[in-house]
């Protein structure tokens, strides 16, 4: 099998899984299609008891380490243009996760091929669900990661040419947390403000005090990102309403700063709310962590990748991925892979050219390749589990 070959094979996969695209947790024909090339390969799939996703191994015996792809499409409407463009309304592979998961089965496919030679065992990932901070938390409640040492895995990036690695070491994506505050306060006729506790009052203060995080809280020279992105109150021009909501997320790169910022946010809103004689409701969903590289393992991964593709430095992004829950647990790497589409990505108009695959599965077969040999060196012995969630979990009773 040369490179044509596997090229024009994974093509064909990722055709299918583009036209079918299917929403987090709801990856029925994609996970059954997986199951069905995966049995073709004669490569062994574990019991899993979730409904969507797909665990396999190739090799044997210790270490295990693992290789991810995440499987799930977006409710948005396909504008590519692309003969095998989506044939389901609403729905799109706009990230890629096709690319992924055709990569993914591409590089299963080499590892099958040097079988004999690997030094412990493979474990593939069929992650459900990477949109909406679900999958990867399931997969790993269900056990995907018992015995596994270290994991692996790329996101395509359209701007990025084909056949080139963009790779950083530490914090590469941002953490996400997302808010919904709701404002109760008492409604009453719009020109007689005093019989009312106005909630608009309140919103608007805490729309422009909430920036504060970010300019007086937060030192100049650290990423992050508070945006409000919905704000809902009222109905009519003399009406104070009862209640008022906004909606938003805040985007950072470092464990502390998350922190911080979720402390202050609490504080902000809450002794506002109080001094106008309101009430409040936060509700608080905790999205992935950073994507934070090991980084002996970034640079095992970037020496062995050089051989086959360009390196160069990846800057870092702030969209997240819940890779980041994987290496909160095990050393891992993540790196960009240039995809040389069109658009960007969870955009209608993104495309990613096809040539691309060959560097995502080779990527998978040596990134496989040194994650055994760096455990079986012992090189990754000096990672520590992030206690990040731990933190966090523990503002949610604030
Ligand atoms: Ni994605």
């Amino acid at each position: 099998m040369n490179d044509q070959e596997l090229t024009t094979w994974m093509t064909a996969i990722r055709h299918r899984l583009h036209q079918q695209p299917e929403l987090a947790l709801h990856e029925i024909h994609t996970t059954a299609l997986i199951k069905q090339t995966l049995t073709q390969l004669g490569i062994r799939i574990l019991p899993y008891s979730g409904e969507t996703g797909v665990v396999a191994e190739i090799g044997h015996g210790e270490p295990t380490i693992a290789l991810r792809a995440d499987i799930d499409a977006l409710p948005l409407q396909e504008k590519s243009g692309l003969a095998y463009a989506s044939k389901v309304n609403g729905r799109m592979h706009a990230c890629g996760h096709d690319f992924h998961t055709a990569a993914l089965l591409g590089g299963a496919r080499l590892l099958k091929a040097h079988e004999a030679d690997l030094t412990g065992t493979v474990r593939l990932i069929f992650q459900p669900g990477e949109e909406g901070h679900v999958g990867a938390k399931l997969m790993i409640k269900n056990g995907v990661l018992q015995g596994v040492q270290a994991i692996a895995g790329f996101h395509n990036m359209p701007q990025i040419p084909i056949g080139t690695l963009a790779i950083k070491s530490g914090a590469l994506m941002a953490s996400n947390d997302n808010f919904i505050v709701t404002i109760h306060g008492a409604g009453a006729h719009a020109a007689m403000p005093d019989r009312s506790q106005d909630v608009i009052v309140t919103l608007g203060q805490l729309i422009t005090s909430l920036q504060t995080i970010r300019s007086r809280n937060i030192a100049p020279d650290a990423a992050l990102v508070l945006t409000i992105a919905d704000v809902q109150a009222g109905h009519t021009f003399n009406v104070i309403p009862d209640t008022a909501e906004f909606k938003g997320t805040i985007r950072t790169f470092s464990a502390t700063n998350r922190k911080l910022a979720m402390e202050r946010f609490y504080d902000l809103v809450q002794a506002t709310v109080k001094g106008f004689e309101q009430t409040v409701t936060i509700d608080w969903d905790q999205g992935p962590s950073c994507v934070t590289n090991e980084p002996i393992l970034t640079a095992l991964i970037a020496k062995a990748a050089a051989e086959t593709l360009t390196i160069v430095p990846a800057l870092p992004c702030n969209a997240d991925d819940d890779f980041a829950l994987y290496q909160e647990r095990i050393p891992g790497f993540y790196g960009f892979l240039g995809s040389g589409g069109t658009g960007v990505l969870h955009q209608s108009t993104y495309s990613c050219d096809d040539a691309g695959l060959i560097y995502g599965a080779k990527f998978h077969l040596l990134a496989a390749k040194t994650m055994l040999q760096a455990v079986t060196q012992g090189q990754l012995a000096k990672f520590k589990p992030s206690v990040e969630s731990a933190v966090v979990n523990s503002l949610q009773s604030l």
